[in-house]
Protein backbone atom coordinates (compact mmCIF):
# COMPACT_ATOMS: atom_id res chain seq x y z
CA UNK A 1 0.00 0.00 0.00
CA UNK A 2 1.00 3.55 -0.51
CA UNK A 3 3.01 5.35 2.75
CA UNK A 4 1.20 8.70 3.15
CA UNK A 5 4.56 10.45 1.76
CA UNK A 6 4.13 8.78 -1.26
CA UNK A 7 0.12 9.46 -1.82
CA UNK A 8 0.37 13.48 -0.71
CA UNK A 9 3.38 14.59 -2.77
CA UNK A 10 2.87 18.41 -1.96
CA UNK A 11 4.43 20.28 0.57
CA UNK A 12 1.53 22.79 1.12
CA UNK A 13 -1.72 21.90 3.00
CA UNK A 14 -4.52 23.13 0.66
CA UNK A 15 -8.43 24.04 1.60
CA UNK A 16 -10.73 21.94 -0.25
CA UNK A 17 -7.09 20.49 -1.71
CA UNK A 18 -7.96 17.87 -4.47
CA UNK A 19 -5.34 15.16 -3.48
CA UNK A 20 -8.99 13.29 -2.88
CA UNK A 21 -9.43 13.07 -6.53
CA UNK A 22 -6.01 11.89 -8.04
CA UNK A 23 -6.98 8.49 -8.46
CA UNK A 24 -10.33 9.39 -10.38
CA UNK A 25 -8.28 11.82 -12.59
CA UNK A 26 -5.88 8.85 -13.14
CA UNK A 27 -8.74 6.70 -14.31
CA UNK A 28 -10.36 9.91 -16.76
CA UNK A 29 -6.94 9.25 -18.59
CA UNK A 30 -6.52 5.56 -18.83
CA UNK A 31 -9.92 5.83 -20.16
CA UNK A 32 -9.18 8.52 -22.79
CA UNK A 33 -5.96 7.06 -24.25
CA UNK A 34 -4.39 10.10 -21.96
CA UNK A 35 -1.50 8.52 -20.56
CA UNK A 36 1.99 10.33 -21.15
CA UNK A 37 0.05 13.58 -21.95
CA UNK A 38 1.46 17.23 -20.98
CA UNK A 39 -0.75 17.93 -17.66
CA UNK A 40 -2.08 21.16 -17.11
CA UNK A 41 -3.43 22.55 -13.64
CA UNK A 42 -4.21 26.59 -14.47
CA UNK A 43 -5.54 26.84 -10.41
CA UNK A 44 -2.39 24.97 -9.55
CA UNK A 45 -2.60 25.52 -5.86
CA UNK A 46 -1.03 23.02 -3.91
CA UNK A 47 -0.68 21.17 -7.20
CA UNK A 48 -1.20 17.37 -5.45
CA UNK A 49 -3.14 15.91 -8.50
CA UNK A 50 -0.37 17.22 -11.04
CA UNK A 51 2.91 15.99 -8.52
CA UNK A 52 1.35 12.30 -8.29
CA UNK A 53 0.63 12.22 -12.25
CA UNK A 54 3.93 13.08 -12.50
CA UNK A 55 5.74 10.79 -9.91
CA UNK A 56 3.54 8.19 -10.98
CA UNK A 57 4.40 8.82 -14.91
CA UNK A 58 0.53 9.29 -16.39
CA UNK A 59 1.76 12.32 -17.12
CA UNK A 60 5.26 12.98 -18.83
CA UNK A 61 5.61 17.01 -17.65
CA UNK A 62 3.39 19.19 -15.76
CA UNK A 63 2.53 23.09 -15.87
CA UNK A 64 1.95 24.59 -12.75
CA UNK A 65 -0.10 27.71 -13.38
CA UNK A 66 -1.35 30.02 -10.13
CA UNK A 67 -1.93 34.01 -10.26
CA UNK A 68 -1.59 34.36 -6.68
CA UNK A 69 2.04 35.97 -5.96
CA UNK A 70 2.55 33.78 -2.69
CA UNK A 71 2.20 30.60 -4.43
CA UNK A 72 3.65 31.37 -7.44
CA UNK A 73 6.75 32.21 -5.89
CA UNK A 74 6.43 29.00 -3.20
CA UNK A 75 6.28 26.72 -7.02
CA UNK A 76 9.29 29.37 -8.42
CA UNK A 77 11.33 28.71 -5.58
CA UNK A 78 11.04 25.17 -5.17
CA UNK A 79 12.44 24.50 -8.71
CA UNK A 80 14.89 27.40 -9.00
CA UNK A 81 16.34 27.81 -5.69
CA UNK A 82 15.37 23.98 -3.68
CA UNK A 83 18.79 23.82 -1.32
CA UNK A 84 18.51 27.97 -0.04
CA UNK A 85 14.59 27.04 0.58
CA UNK A 86 15.22 23.59 2.56
CA UNK A 87 17.61 24.92 4.64
CA UNK A 88 15.47 28.14 5.50
CA UNK A 89 12.72 25.63 6.13
CA UNK A 90 15.41 23.68 8.53
CA UNK A 91 17.25 26.56 10.55
CA UNK A 92 13.94 28.95 11.25
CA UNK A 93 12.81 28.17 14.72
CA UNK A 94 8.80 27.39 14.82
CA UNK A 95 7.75 29.37 17.28
CA UNK A 96 4.69 32.81 17.62
CA UNK A 97 6.94 35.26 17.07
CA UNK A 98 8.10 33.71 13.91
CA UNK A 99 4.87 33.38 12.60
CA UNK A 100 4.07 37.45 13.20
CA UNK A 101 7.82 37.83 11.16
CA UNK A 102 6.49 35.40 8.05
CA UNK A 103 2.65 37.25 8.25
CA UNK A 104 4.61 40.66 7.88
CA UNK A 105 6.50 39.34 5.00
CA UNK A 106 3.12 38.29 3.07
CA UNK A 107 2.07 42.28 3.24
CA UNK A 108 5.51 43.67 1.89
CA UNK A 109 5.60 44.57 -1.65
CA UNK A 110 8.99 44.63 -2.15
CA UNK A 111 10.46 40.86 -0.94
CA UNK A 112 12.30 38.92 -3.07
CA UNK A 113 10.90 35.17 -3.94
CA UNK A 114 13.02 33.07 -1.74
CA UNK A 115 11.63 35.64 1.41
CA UNK A 116 7.90 35.13 -0.33
CA UNK A 117 8.22 31.17 -0.89
CA UNK A 118 9.40 30.14 2.61
CA UNK A 119 6.78 32.80 3.87
CA UNK A 120 4.30 31.09 2.40
CA UNK A 121 5.54 27.73 3.21
CA UNK A 122 5.62 28.57 6.66
CA UNK A 123 2.40 30.08 7.47
CA UNK A 124 0.69 27.15 5.34
CA UNK A 125 2.11 24.93 7.51
CA UNK A 126 1.49 27.11 10.84
CA UNK A 127 -2.17 28.40 10.21
CA UNK A 128 -5.14 26.92 10.68
CA UNK A 129 -6.13 24.94 7.65
CA UNK A 130 -3.16 26.10 5.75
CA UNK A 131 -4.63 29.23 4.53
CA UNK A 132 -2.48 32.53 5.67
CA UNK A 133 -4.75 34.87 7.19
CA UNK A 134 -6.19 31.71 9.36
CA UNK A 135 -4.81 32.10 12.27
CA UNK A 136 -1.91 30.46 14.07
CA UNK A 137 -2.32 26.67 15.07
CA UNK A 138 -2.66 26.03 18.93
CA UNK A 139 -3.50 30.15 19.20
CA UNK A 140 -1.00 33.17 19.99
CA UNK A 141 -1.03 32.12 23.58
CA UNK A 142 -0.69 28.76 22.74
CA UNK A 143 -2.84 26.95 24.67
CA UNK A 144 -4.74 25.02 22.06
CA UNK A 145 -4.72 21.20 21.63
CA UNK A 146 -2.42 21.73 18.95
CA UNK A 147 0.35 23.34 18.82
CA UNK A 148 2.37 25.46 16.10
CA UNK A 149 4.63 23.11 14.73
CA UNK A 150 1.64 20.26 14.51
CA UNK A 151 2.35 20.02 10.52
CA UNK A 152 5.90 21.08 10.54
CA UNK A 153 7.25 18.09 9.84
CA UNK A 154 10.84 19.32 8.43
CA UNK A 155 12.21 15.78 7.20
CA UNK A 156 9.43 15.04 5.19
CA UNK A 157 8.54 18.15 3.78
CA UNK A 158 12.41 18.76 2.94
CA UNK A 159 12.16 15.15 0.97
CA UNK A 160 8.80 16.48 -0.73
CA UNK A 161 10.39 19.50 -1.87
CA UNK A 162 13.82 17.98 -2.92
CA UNK A 163 12.48 15.04 -5.29
CA UNK A 164 10.12 18.07 -7.05
CA UNK A 165 13.55 19.76 -8.09
CA UNK A 166 14.90 16.67 -9.34
CA UNK A 167 11.52 16.25 -11.48
CA UNK A 168 12.34 20.38 -12.50
CA UNK A 169 12.92 19.03 -16.37
CA UNK A 170 9.49 18.13 -16.75
CA UNK A 171 7.50 20.98 -15.11
CA UNK A 172 6.52 24.39 -16.20
CA UNK A 173 5.91 27.26 -13.34
CA UNK A 174 3.66 30.01 -14.42
CA UNK A 175 2.06 32.77 -12.59
CA UNK A 176 -0.89 34.06 -15.14
CA UNK A 177 -4.18 34.87 -14.91
CA UNK A 178 -5.98 31.64 -16.29
CA UNK A 179 -7.97 33.12 -18.36
CA UNK A 180 -4.82 34.59 -20.39
CA UNK A 181 -3.47 31.59 -19.94
CA UNK A 182 -6.02 29.78 -21.68
CA UNK A 183 -5.70 32.32 -24.17
CA UNK A 184 -1.85 32.96 -25.02
CA UNK A 185 -0.18 29.68 -23.33
CA UNK A 186 -2.18 27.03 -23.33
CA UNK A 187 -1.98 26.55 -27.09
CA UNK A 188 1.68 26.24 -27.14
CA UNK A 189 1.39 23.40 -25.25
CA UNK A 190 1.39 19.77 -27.02
CA UNK A 191 -0.58 16.54 -26.03
CA UNK A 192 -2.24 18.46 -23.36
CA UNK A 193 -5.11 17.84 -21.26
CA UNK A 194 -6.50 20.41 -18.70
CA UNK A 195 -7.49 20.17 -15.16
CA UNK A 196 -9.07 23.45 -13.78
CA UNK A 197 -10.36 23.81 -10.12
CA UNK A 198 -11.21 27.17 -9.76
CA UNK A 199 -11.98 28.86 -6.89
CA UNK A 200 -15.57 27.63 -5.21
CA UNK A 201 -18.23 30.04 -6.77
CA UNK A 202 -19.81 30.12 -3.57
CA UNK A 203 -17.15 29.66 -1.15
CA UNK A 204 -14.18 30.77 -2.61
CA UNK A 205 -13.92 34.19 -1.64
CA UNK A 206 -13.08 33.38 2.02
CA UNK A 207 -10.38 31.42 1.09
CA UNK A 208 -8.44 32.80 -1.93
CA UNK A 209 -6.63 36.35 -2.03
CA UNK A 210 -7.28 35.84 -5.82
CA UNK A 211 -11.26 35.46 -5.70
CA UNK A 212 -13.59 35.74 -8.74
CA UNK A 213 -16.95 37.26 -9.34
CA UNK A 214 -19.71 36.13 -11.25
CA UNK A 215 -18.31 37.35 -14.87
CA UNK A 216 -15.20 35.75 -14.23
CA UNK A 217 -16.32 32.46 -13.96
CA UNK A 218 -18.76 33.11 -17.02
CA UNK A 219 -15.89 33.95 -19.30
CA UNK A 220 -13.56 31.16 -17.89
CA UNK A 221 -16.38 29.13 -18.81
CA UNK A 222 -16.46 30.48 -22.06
CA UNK A 223 -12.60 29.90 -23.02
CA UNK A 224 -12.78 26.34 -21.69
CA UNK A 225 -16.20 25.15 -23.68
CA UNK A 226 -13.97 26.40 -26.58
CA UNK A 227 -11.14 24.20 -26.17
CA UNK A 228 -10.29 21.87 -28.53
CA UNK A 229 -7.81 19.77 -25.86
CA UNK A 230 -9.23 17.54 -23.50
CA UNK A 231 -10.62 18.69 -20.18
CA UNK A 232 -12.13 18.68 -16.94
CA UNK A 233 -13.65 21.14 -14.62
CA UNK A 234 -14.28 20.84 -11.34
CA UNK A 235 -16.88 23.10 -9.02
CA UNK A 236 -19.15 23.19 -6.35
CA UNK A 237 -22.69 22.18 -7.89
CA UNK A 238 -24.48 25.51 -7.95
CA UNK A 239 -26.97 26.24 -10.46
CA UNK A 240 -25.41 29.15 -11.58
CA UNK A 241 -22.10 27.12 -12.56
CA UNK A 242 -24.41 24.74 -14.10
CA UNK A 243 -26.08 26.78 -16.31
CA UNK A 244 -22.62 28.11 -17.39
CA UNK A 245 -21.64 24.76 -18.65
CA UNK A 246 -25.27 24.37 -19.83
CA UNK A 247 -24.38 20.71 -22.54
CA UNK A 248 -20.94 19.42 -21.04
CA UNK A 249 -21.50 16.09 -19.46
CA UNK A 250 -21.16 16.14 -15.90
CA UNK A 251 -21.20 13.85 -12.47
CA UNK A 252 -21.89 15.31 -8.78
CA UNK A 253 -20.53 13.57 -5.85
CA UNK A 254 -18.98 14.64 -2.18
CA UNK A 255 -16.03 15.34 -1.10
CA UNK A 256 -17.02 14.66 2.18
CA UNK A 257 -18.46 11.48 3.25
CA UNK A 258 -19.42 12.86 7.02
CA UNK A 259 -22.75 12.45 7.33
CA UNK A 260 -22.96 16.30 8.55
CA UNK A 261 -21.81 17.42 5.05
CA UNK A 262 -23.62 15.42 2.99
CA UNK A 263 -26.16 17.82 2.29
CA UNK A 264 -23.82 21.01 1.67
CA UNK A 265 -20.75 19.59 -0.12
CA UNK A 266 -21.76 18.65 -3.08
CA UNK A 267 -19.48 19.10 -6.00
CA UNK A 268 -19.45 18.92 -9.96
CA UNK A 269 -16.88 17.46 -12.44
CA UNK A 270 -17.82 18.62 -16.21
CA UNK A 271 -16.24 16.59 -19.13
CA UNK A 272 -15.25 17.66 -22.62
CA UNK A 273 -17.29 16.43 -25.36
CA UNK A 274 -16.52 13.35 -26.53
CA UNK A 275 -14.98 11.77 -23.17
CA UNK A 276 -15.13 8.71 -21.36
CA UNK A 277 -16.11 9.20 -18.27
CA UNK A 278 -15.30 6.46 -15.42
CA UNK A 279 -19.13 5.96 -14.19
CA UNK A 280 -18.53 3.14 -11.77
CA UNK A 281 -16.58 5.24 -8.74
CA UNK A 282 -17.03 9.31 -7.64
CA UNK A 283 -14.16 10.78 -7.68
CA UNK A 284 -13.26 11.59 -3.77
CA UNK A 285 -13.94 7.41 -2.93
CA UNK A 286 -11.84 5.74 -5.66
CA UNK A 287 -10.82 2.27 -4.02
CA UNK A 288 -7.02 2.09 -3.21
CA UNK A 289 -5.17 -0.47 -5.91
CA UNK A 290 -8.51 0.20 -8.25
CA UNK A 291 -6.77 2.26 -10.79
CA UNK A 292 -3.25 -0.15 -10.24
CA UNK A 293 -6.10 -2.86 -11.56
CA UNK A 294 -7.13 -0.95 -14.52
CA UNK A 295 -3.82 0.10 -15.31
CA UNK A 296 -2.61 -3.25 -16.10
CA UNK A 297 -5.16 -4.02 -18.22
CA UNK A 298 -4.50 -0.63 -20.21
CA UNK A 299 -1.23 -0.80 -20.87
CA UNK A 300 -0.31 -1.20 -24.10
CA UNK A 301 2.19 -3.93 -24.69
CA UNK A 302 5.11 -1.71 -26.09
CA UNK A 303 5.52 -0.19 -23.10
CA UNK A 304 7.77 -2.36 -21.61
CA UNK A 305 5.69 -2.65 -18.62
CA UNK A 306 4.40 -6.08 -17.49
CA UNK A 307 0.73 -6.62 -19.36
CA UNK A 308 -1.58 -8.73 -19.39
CA UNK A 309 -0.80 -12.31 -21.24
CA UNK A 310 -3.04 -13.57 -23.47
CA UNK A 311 -5.47 -16.68 -22.80
C1 LIG B 1 -9.56 25.74 -5.53
S1 LIG B 1 -7.90 26.35 -5.45
C2 LIG B 1 -7.03 25.08 -6.27
C3 LIG B 1 -6.68 24.01 -5.36
C4 LIG B 1 -5.80 22.96 -5.99
N1 LIG B 1 -6.50 22.23 -7.02
C5 LIG B 1 -5.30 22.03 -4.95
O1 LIG B 1 -5.73 20.88 -4.89
O2 LIG B 1 -4.47 22.44 -4.14
C6 LIG B 1 -7.86 27.66 -6.52
C7 LIG B 1 -6.49 28.25 -6.80
O3 LIG B 1 -6.65 29.16 -7.88
C8 LIG B 1 -5.85 30.30 -7.68
N2 LIG B 1 -6.47 31.38 -8.43
C9 LIG B 1 -7.49 32.18 -8.05
N3 LIG B 1 -7.85 33.00 -9.05
C10 LIG B 1 -7.03 32.71 -10.10
C11 LIG B 1 -6.92 33.20 -11.43
N4 LIG B 1 -7.71 34.17 -11.87
N5 LIG B 1 -6.00 32.65 -12.25
C12 LIG B 1 -5.19 31.66 -11.81
N6 LIG B 1 -5.24 31.17 -10.55
C13 LIG B 1 -6.15 31.67 -9.71
C14 LIG B 1 -5.81 30.51 -6.20
O4 LIG B 1 -4.63 31.19 -5.82
C15 LIG B 1 -5.86 29.07 -5.68
O5 LIG B 1 -4.55 28.60 -5.43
Amino acid sequence: MATPERRYSSPLRYPGGKGKVASYIKLVMLENDLLGCEYVEPYAGGASVALSLLFERYASHIHINDLNRSVFAFWKTVLGQPDELCRRIRDTSVDVAEWQRQRDIQRQQDVSDLDLAFSTFFLNRTSRSGIIGGGVIGGLDQTGRWKIDARYNVDPLIRRIEKIARHRDHITVTGRDTADYIRQDLQHVPDAFVYFDPPYYVKGRGLYENYYVHDDHAEVAALVLALEVPWVVSYDATPEIRAMYDGAACITYDLHYSAADRSSGSEVMFFSSGMDIPREVRPAGVPAGYVDAQLRFALPSDTGLPTRQPG
